[in-house]
């Protein structure tokens, strides 16, 4: 017998929508709907904190009294948010897993998005039972990252803030930068291409997930992407954030 929670709640907070789900942690699968609500404009903390309060109350009494796991899209240190990309700069240096605990009045774990969602796919998905390195990378709002090693994760990793002509090569090959731009879908996989060539030289992964919203129409690009390792999109496709923050629970 053991006394480990079999449900969690998942809040995945992106630069623009915040969503959640009641997560079923012995299969790693979505057992409620999905409910989502635009991330606030600025995405201040208190608003982003009544906004993830909405979030499960919108789940409700099934989601009552489950603990949460939340992520997020910037670094994140002993619980402490050292970085702000698409989201206020207000959350830099701030101790966001307190402030999430006390904005829900419950047990939570706080951890970066793509970190989330690469301990999906290692406990759920594509990186289950995978030896050596992969990477996943969530392509939205921004890029995000997790290197997961012999069934480990090597947590924040930001190969989004790559350098590309000056910026952070997020803003030149997100999914947000292909809507931004009006660029056809061949035209964004050539910026793709170009990202995970960076990554191969650099870093020589032995496979690559792709996660994210548009990994729900990979048929759109990943067959123009060319890639050493075996590139494949996440099993959990869009909800694999909320379901790594779910499963943090167990620790
Ligand atoms: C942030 C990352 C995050 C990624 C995806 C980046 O701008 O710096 O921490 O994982 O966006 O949301």
């Amino acid at each position: 017998m053991t006394n480990a929670p079999q449900r969690a709640i998942g809040i995945d907070i992106g630069g623009t929508g915040m969503k959640a789900g009641i997560v079923d942690l012995r299969e790693g699968t979505l057992v409620s709907e999905r409910v989502r609500i635009p991330t606030p404009d600025g995405a201040t903390p208190p608003d982003v904190l009544a906004t993830a309060k909405q979030l499960v109350e919108r789940l409700g009494p099934e989601g009552e009294d489950l603990p949460v796991g939340v992520c997020f899209p910037a670094v994140v240190k002993d619980g402490i948010t050292l970085s702000a990309a698409n989201v206020s700069e207000e959350w830099i240096g701030l101790n966001a897993d307190e402030r999430f605990g006390e904005a829900l009045g419950r047990d939570i774990r706080f951890v970066n998005d793509a970190d989330a969602a690469g301990l999906a796919e290692l406990k759920f998905g594509a990186a289950r039972d995978q030896a050596g390195f992969t990477i996943m990378t969530t392509l939205g709002t921004g890029i995000g990252s997790a290197f997961l090693f012999d069934g480990k994760l090597v947590p924040n990793s930001e190969l989004g803030h790559l350098e590309h002509e000056g910026e952070s090569i997020e803003r030149w090959a997100s999914a947000s930068a292909r809507e931004r731009d009006d660029i056809s879908w061949k035209k964004w996989a050539g910026r793709l291409q170009h990202f995970y060539e960076h990554i191969e030289a650099v870093f020589s992964p032995d496979l690559i997930i792709v996660g994210g919203g548009v990994s729900k129409n990979p048929e759109k690009f990943l067959p123009m992407i060319e890639t050493r390792a075996p590139i494949v999109t996440a099993v959990h496709r869009n909800n694999a954030g909320i379901i790594g923050a779910a499963s943090l629970i167990l620790g």
